[in-house]
């Protein structure tokens, strides 16, 4: 059994924001199972929905910041949540990261460097709480400064650093090295330096002692300059303790059996019923309800690596064929526009719904038949996946996790009953309309579509070979 210290800026349901939400709640969950003892440390947001009792943990001061961690419980699990309690510097309500502009919260490399600063303390055990972790499991660039930090401690605990997303460095001025009062030895090429900046996520892959990321494929893509943003020459100068372990999905969460946002609850056997969440779903965001006409479902960040721009471009021959959209996201304003001028076009085929909102994301991916995610880039992507468990056809793009997660239908894929969904190359409009096109075809071919779903419902998405790895891994360092 390992004490692990799982260092992370989100975890479902207390606050999410994307997917490292759900995996930072489902991983330590999965490890809880397989008997390992995992405090989750994440920062006290005013946002932050916490359910139950939560008590006074302990307190300390840094740079002059009164801080009070406080315990409780990851909601529904046995997981316990320190919440790292600065209000001098987590004082704002909404998003984590960005302010109601869209832009970074003015002050995020302060926040972050605070945040890293204590979880170093709990690793040292210095909040005296009796419990020393043999593994600090630090996820993304705001947990970035941890094994940098840690790295100048003796007898420290080990490190590990998962990265869920390249395209987020946390780059900061080059004051910041001083504003932030960030030890001097770090500050070197081979360090927290970046061509002149101050990188987080450098802290990170340069120091701690094995690298993860969430998808065996995208762990060779980071190592090329297409996906690596400068630091691919880093990560293969470290490949040798770099490993993809592919992200689970929270079974119980996810679940058409038992899902309590959706319509009509059905599982593999009653397949026929998962056409009561379509009719609801159409009622719902006001499309004609039809059984017939296949309905496609999009939930995402509208940002540019879910590849919005693509299906935004594809749309106005989309709605040339027989079809539905329903896309859920918010992000980006200018997709968000581009999107609403055309859902006004097409009232009767589009509908878009800029907003964030967990139950109807359910009933999507209940009701909907097929699931478009066009991503340019995706690390590992969990909507494929819970879609495949409902029965949606996942149409996805040959990159990362998707590429990993999805089995694209071919005659052999067909006849070994693998496939399970459309897997398409090129990254444009073109290819994602051809992409749209097979779909139909395979949608009006009523045995090969059950086929297809009946497949993607047989796939294993637990945690627990995933988890195990991360054990092994664990074990390993
Ligand atoms: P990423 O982390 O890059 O955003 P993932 O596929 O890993 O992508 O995870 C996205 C998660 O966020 C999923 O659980 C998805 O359902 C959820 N999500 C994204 N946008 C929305 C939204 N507008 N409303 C509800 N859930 C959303
Ligand atoms: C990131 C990635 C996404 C991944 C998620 C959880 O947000 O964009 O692909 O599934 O992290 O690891």
């Amino acid at each position: 059994m390992k004490k692990i210290l799982f260092v992370t800026s989100e975890a479902y349901p207390l606050i999410k924001t994307g997917g490292l939400g759900d995996v930072c709640s489902s991983l330590p969950k999965a490890l809880t199972e397989l008997g390992q003892d995992v405090r989750v440390l994440l920062p006290k947001y005013p946002s932050l929905k916490t359910v139950g009792e939560v008590r006074f943990l302990c307190s300390l001061r840094i740079d002059n910041h009164p801080i009070t961690i406080f315990e409780t419980t990851i909601p529904d699990s046995p997981v316990i949540a320190w919440l790292v309690d600065c209000p001098d510097l987590f004082n704002t309500l909404g998003n984590p990261y960005l302010d109601e502009q869209g832009l970074p919260w003015a002050n995020n490399a302060d926040r972050f460097t605070l945040f890293c600063r204590v979880a170093v303390e709990v690793a040292m055990d210095k909040v005296n709480r009796d419990w020393r972790p043999d593994i600090v499991h630090c996820n993304d660039w705001q947990s970035g400064l941890v094994p940098a930090l840690l790295s100048l401690e003796i007898d420290r605990p080990k490190t590990v650093f998962t990265i869920h997303n390249m395209a987020y460095q946390g780059l900061f001025p080059v004051q910041s090295i001083y504003s932030l009062n960030l030890p001097g030895q770090l500050w070197n090429p081979n360090g927290l330096e970046f061509y002149g900046m101050l990188s987080f996520i450098k802290g990170g892959i340069a120091y701690a002692d094995r690298i993860t990321t969430v998808s065996p494929s995208y762990a060779l893509e980071i190592q090329t300059p297409a996906f690596g943003y400068g630091l691919e020459g880093l990560l293969a100068h470290r490949s040798d303790d770099l490993v993809g372990i592919i992200n689970g999905i929270d079974t119980n969460e996810w679940n058409p059996e038992t899902d309590p946002y959706i319509a009509q609850r059905y599982n593999v056997h009653s397949l026929h019923e998962k056409q009561f969440n379509k009719s609801e779903l159409q009622r719902r965001v006001n499309l004609p309800v039809n059984e017939h006409v296949p309905l496609f479902g999009l939930i995402s960040r509208l940002v540019e690596q879910k590849g919005i721009d693509m299906v935004i471009e594809c749309l106005p021959d989309m709605v040339d064929l027989p079809m539905q959209l329903v896309l859920l996201g918010n992000g980006d304003k200018d997709f968000e526009q581009r999107l609403q001028n055309l859902a006004h076009l097409y009232p009767d085929k589009i509908v878009i719904i800029i907003d964030y909102d967990e139950s109807l994301a359910h009933l999507i991916e209940a009701g909907a038949d097929v699931f478009l995610m066009p991503s340019r880039f995706e690390p590992c992507g969990l909507n494929q996946m819970y879609s495949q468990r409902y029965g949606t056809i996942p149409v996805v793009r040959k990159t990362g996790g998707l590429a990993d997660t999805v089995v694209d239908t071919l005659p052999e894929t067909l006849n070994n009953n693998s496939a399970t969904g459309i897997v398409f190359k090129e990254a444009n409009a073109g290819a994602l309309l051809e992409a749209i096109k097979r779909t139909m075809l395979l949608y009006h071919n009523h045995d090969t579509w059950r086929q297809l779903q009946t497949n993607a419902m047989h796939r294993d998405f637990s945690w627990r070979s995933s988890a195990e790895q991360y054990i092994a891994l664990y074990h390993s360092i």
